[in-house]
């Protein structure tokens, strides 16, 4: 039987608006706290490093917030993005199961990330700013960051996490190519680069270290503001566009998903696909299971506490409810750089806590047989983050057919992985480990913490 492969949207239905899921939540989050006096933040805490227009977005209660036409425009380049079936996938599993994923591998720089750097680089234009500072992990969100400051003649600084930056000289150049400055993590620019390497000079860095180096830069100079790829309200929010395009695609198959999956490091991809659908649950009775796989080296999902902290490893940024490690919690160097991240987003962990989304942590190896089994059925090489949602898939799948029911499943796939060929050599090579934690170095930092507790 024939089926339909690529299933395809015209650019009269790329999204207009940005779903915020925080109108449709059963419980709000519990509001942000200022690192000083712990008591919670209000708009002016925030201005030394977001624009008006992200602050608003980030505590508004609005189910729909417009998408700007000049946004929209450079979404043209590669939105909407195309959904496939993996019909070949399907058939090496010989599995029940249809399998579609969404893929963000289409984007200037190869990632999901685009959907939100370019809006942020719009709103700070708009309000004057010269230049954005931030960090990246795996080199996607950096890269992305690049290409949106470019597009907006805005200056661009990026603090990239020192295994990252040995690992990935091209990410490296390719933020070069889109005019941007990148340093390796920890640095001895700032204040927060220099008390960590005095530590452990040797130290692989951290995307917690990476952010403070980024915000103290921002916050000190003159004319820059800082922009980060995930965990904040905002980011999630701009990634909707993802959801939103696969609810249509999906009813063009007139398939509805009973799984969604996705890989999780601060939680923007998992939000921009699983959102949009998570609203038939909250508002329709539909029960979808959105499944966010982390990985087993920095389990903060399944394995952290829900309580406030910090968002970067230093202690600068405002304390957020989160379920995390610790901030100062320096996950394995993994190659899935873009989820070494200690902590999640203070919407995605409430949402956790309430029961509404579910987690799994798997080990990289695992996740690096189903990128490849995926690449040679479908041939697109993932990101090693986007292996971690894959096998998972592959997990469901086999289920599916063990028991033998039929289930849609849909996954992001949200981001490639032709920048990561150090990362599949080392596995090919049999030179990757899973880390299985113990208890004592899962829990020795959080032990350390004297943030409040998120009542
Ligand atoms: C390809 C890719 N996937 C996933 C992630 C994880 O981030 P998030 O959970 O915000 O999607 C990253 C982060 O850098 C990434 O580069």
């Amino acid at each position: 039987m024939s089926i339909t492969k690529k299933i395809l949207l015209n650019e009269s239905d790329l999204p207009d608006m940005y779903y915020n899921i925080q109108a449709d939540m059963p419980n709000p989050t519990l509001p942000p706290l200022h690192p000083g006096t712990k008591q919670p933040i209000g708009p002016e805490d925030l201005a030394a490093l977001f624009p008006m227009e992200l602050i608003k977005q980030e505590v508004s209660q609005e189910r729909y917030i417009g998408i700007p036409e000049e946004v929209r425009n450079v979404y043209k380049l590669y939105r909407p993005t195309p959904m496939f079936r993996a019909s070949n996938l399907e058939k090496v599993l010989d599995t029940p199961a249809k399998i579609y994923y969404k893929y963000e591998g289409v984007s200037p720089t190869g990632s999901h990330k685009p959907n939100t750097a370019i809006a942020q680089a719009y709103y700070n234009k708009m309000e004057g700013v010269k230049a954005l500072i931030t960090e990246t992990g795996a080199g996607q969100w950096g890269s992305a960051l690049s290409f949106a400051c470019q597009q907006f003649d805005l200056g661009c600084e990026v603090y990239m996490v020192k295994i990252s930056y040995d690992q990935k000289p091209y990410r490296k150049i390719m933020m070069n190519t889109f005019g941007a400055q990148v340093y390796s993590s920890p640095s001895d620019r700032t204040n927060s680069g220099r008390k960590i390497l005095a530590e452990d000079p040797n130290s692989p860095g951290s995307l917690g270290i990476a952010i403070s180096e980024a915000v103290e830069m921002a916050a000190t100079t003159e004319g820059t503001n800082y922009a980060l790829g995930s965990v904040l309200n905002h980011v999630l929010m701009h990634q909707t566009v993802i959801g939103q395009e696969a609810i249509k695609q999906l009813e063009m198959t007139g398939d509805f998903p009973d799984i969604i999956i996705a890989p999780f490091g601060g939680g923007s991809n998992f939000a921009g696909i699983a959102f949009p659908f998570l609203r038939y649950n909250l508002k329709e009775g539909k029960n979808i299971r959105c499944i966010a796989v982390e990985p087993a080296s920095c389990p903060k999902l399944t394995k952290g506490e829900f309580r406030y902290d910090f968002g970067d490893a230093v202690g600068l940024t405002p304390l957020i409810p989160m379920y995390t490690l610790g901030h100062t919690f320096v996950p394995a160097p993994i190659h899935a750089g873009g989820l070494r991240y200690h902590g999640a987003g203070a919407i995605i962990s409430q949402l956790l806590k309430d029961k509404i989304i579910e987690a799994v942590a798997l080990q990289q190896i695992e996740c690096f047989e189903a990128g490849v089994k995926f690449a040679r059925a479908e041939g697109i090489i993932p990101a090693p983050e986007a292996n971690h949602g894959i096998a998972q898939v592959i997990r469901e799948a086999i289920k599916a057919k063990e028991e033998g029911v039929k289930k849609t499943i849909l996954f992001n796939l949200c981001g490639h992985g032709y920048f990561d060929m150090s990362a599949y050599e080392d596995y090919f090579a049999g030179k990757l480990v899973d880390h299985e934690l113990t208890d004592e170095q899962l829990y020795s930092e959080l032990r350390k913490l004297q943030t409040p507790e998120a009542a």
